[in-house]
């Protein structure tokens, strides 16, 4: 949440920093800003409430800022509204200094009343502010910018990631890092800093990403990293590989539809390099199969659509593996006194692998005792880097909020770990592990299949896309690909919408069902296909308008009692509901369309929650 960006060089800043805010904007767009120090002028700060293309149409694009060196931030509203006075970057009372904050300073009440005691006028009602102002209030007693930069950071509790300029300090940015993002890129005799990687793509591949409580000070000639202890420590480099064209639209309208029609060549690279000899091999992990057995508790920790393919996931592991696995929401699972200890295993799965609430999770599971092993897929994101162990799942960059590519590869993952886990625990049987591994190799080409007939789901979404309500039903995987159905829907439509496991409606929520309620009805689960069938025809009975998912050799049956039918290929059971999604993100896709809304980035969402 919040984007924050910062380069020195040779060039002019404004540009460099609007072009990176554009690639972090998915991280929030309440409002946008710029500051850039000149050693005439000062610091010169700009901002504007709403997308950044307010900002940068006020600015021609940056060219009305000269500055060689500065900081930029996309903001997601925490504390105070989204106006100009709250926008970052944040300037201290007498101007020296300006801050770019992502995260939440807990305990900036009692700062802003120590400070307001010494006479400092605040103008905003955010919870940045109090770092500008204590950095002056620090640096007019020690003149030291580094100096002062310390004393703030031992002052402040909660997370940061913090850019800071000094209008005394014009050659230097000051960043400091703790449980929020943050990165440094280094280029040809220019640095910058970056919540994610995508900001850098066009200016830098070798990037370092910033530990807790690290410092870092970026000049045009380096960068100086130091440890919480203000002591200089070298850092590693990594070579980020990912195309700048990966994270642009390509020619498609919107990047959520882009990344829906990639799945298949995310699905090949996160499946084909781990099959080998039909088997499931992962020369990525480190856990062995004896650890396997040791475990006695298996837990899956996410949140939002990731949570959902840990629900999936337990239908598959339990099945495979025979062992029971619970699937927690991270939000709750930190707080709920969970049953961790050296023998429990931790599945945590994060798209972004900076979820603050999944990274709290791992935390707390880590401190019990609990060997992590975390599916991610933003390489050296913070999970990723305190997990013990990490399985990517190269889906590549994923811009849109709603997520859809990630959710694909993260159940491919997760489908390879129940084949691998059954098989070190001698649980699952050959010929369904055979059937299964071979599937998965044909995954990404039926996946292609389902695609092709986006049009019939057009064609539907343009005639129910005025529904108040919209309800999924599905038993077992189709009532976990029903919740993903479901998010997609309300967080790009704004539809209210429900998930229930269809065997629960006759127990209260079947009355809410009346003429022309539309009905989401999953029954591509071979096994409880009947099942489902008795609960389309009770919603049929009650006025409810049905569009049924089922596969192809179940077509003619559900034809028989609904008209609006979408199938997808037969495969095998568990790895059904990689099919089944994709006509569910279309349909969420092309509601969201017809009723005009901002489909990449949804009202109030943001795609990186590093706020709890
Ligand atoms: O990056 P993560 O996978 O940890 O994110 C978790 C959720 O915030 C995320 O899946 C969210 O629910 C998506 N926007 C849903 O499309």
């Amino acid at each position: 949440m919040c984007g924050i960006v910062g380069f020195v060089g040779q060039r002019e800043a404004a540009p460099i920093l609007l072009d990176g805010l554009s690639r972090l904007e998915y991280r929030g767009y309440d409002s946008a800003g710029v500051a850039v120090v000149s050693p005439q002028k000062g610091i010169d700060v700009r901002k504007a409430k709403g997308r950044l293309q307010v900002l940068s149409d006020m600015l021609h694009g940056g060219a009305d800022m000269q500055g060689r060196i500065g900081i930029g931030h996309t903001r997601w509203a925490t504390h105070g509204a989204p106006n100009d006075v709250n926008s970052h970057p944040h300037l201290s009372e007498g101007g020296k200094f300006a801050v770019i904050h992502n995260g939440i300073i807990e305990n900036y009440v009692e700062i802003k009343e120590f400070l307001i005691n010494q006479g400092v006028h605040f103008r905003s009602e955010t919870d940045t502010e109090v770092v500008a102002q204590l950095l002056e209030f620090y640096y007019n007693e020690c003149h030291d910018f580094f100096d002062a930069v310390g004393r703030v950071l031992r002052r402040i509790e909660g997370a940061y990631a913090l850019g800071m300029l000094c209008a005394d300090c014009p050659d230097r940015i000051i960043a400091a890092r703790k449980d929020a993002p943050l990165l440094i890129g280094y280029g040809e005799g220019e640095n910058f800093i970056a919540s994610d990687v995508t900001a850098l793509l066009p200016y830098t591949r070798e990037v370092t990403y910033m530990e807790d409580g690290e410092v870092a000070v970026l000049t045009t000639d380096g960068v100086a990293v130091y440890d919480a202890l203000q002591q200089r420590i070298a850092k590693e480099r990594c070579h980020i590989d990912w195309e700048v064209s990966s994270a642009e639209k390509g020619g498609y309208p919107h990047f959520m539809l882009k990344e829906i029609f990639e799945q298949p060549e995310a699905l090949r690279r996160a499946i084909s390099p781990r099959l080998k000899g039909g088997k499931v091999v992962f020369e990525d992990m480190k856990l062995t199969a004896e650890q396997i057995r040791a475990f006695s508790r298996v837990y899956i920790v996410a949140c939002g659509s990731s949570y959902h393919v840990g629900m999936l996931g337990k239908y598959t592991l339990e099945h495979l593996t025979r062992r029971s696995v619970e699937v927690c929401l991270a939000s709750e699972f930190r707080y709920s006194d969970p049953i961790v200890d050296d023998h429990t295993l931790v599945i945590v799965i994060s798209q972004s692998g900076e979820t603050l609430d999944t990274m709290a999770a791992l935390r707390e599971a880590k401190a019990r005792g609990a060997y992590i092993l975390s599916i991610v897929n933003v390489v050296g994101s913070s999970i990723a880097r305190e997990s013990d162990d990490v399985l990517y799942t190269w889906a590549g960059p994923e811009i849109a909020v709603a997520t859809t590519k990630a959710y694909s590869t993260q159940l491919a993952v997760l489908d390879m770990i129940g084949l691998a886990f059954g098989e070190a625990l001698g649980t699952v049987d050959g010929a369904e592990y055979a059937q299964v591994v071979s599937e998965l190799e044909k995954l990404p080409e039926k996946m292609e299949t389902v695609l092709a007939h986006h049009e019939d789901i057009q064609k539907f979404a343009s005639e129910h896309f005025n529904h108040n309500s919209i309800f999924f039903i599905g038993r077992n995987l189709d009532y976990a690909l029903g919740l993903e159905g479901s998010l997609k829907l309300k967080e790009i439509s704004y539809i209210h919408s429900e998930a229930y496991a269809s065997g629960e409606l006759k127990h209260g929520t079947i009355s809410l069902i009346e003429e022309g309620t539309l009905v989401v009805a999953l029954g591509t689960y071979d096994k409880l296909f009947d099942k489902a069938m008795s609960n389309v025809v009770e919603v049929k009975a009650r006025g409810a308008d049905v569009l049924a998912l089922t596969t192809e050799s179940h077509r003619a049956e559900m034809e028989k009692t609904v008209s609006n039918v979408l199938t997808v290929p037969d495969t095998a059971a568990m790895l059904l509901p990689s099919l089944g999604v994709v006509p569910l993100q279309l349909f969420a896709y092309y509601v969201a369309l017809q009723r005009g809304c901002d489909i990449d980035k949804p009202r109030n969402l943001a795609k990186s929650v590093t706020v709890e």
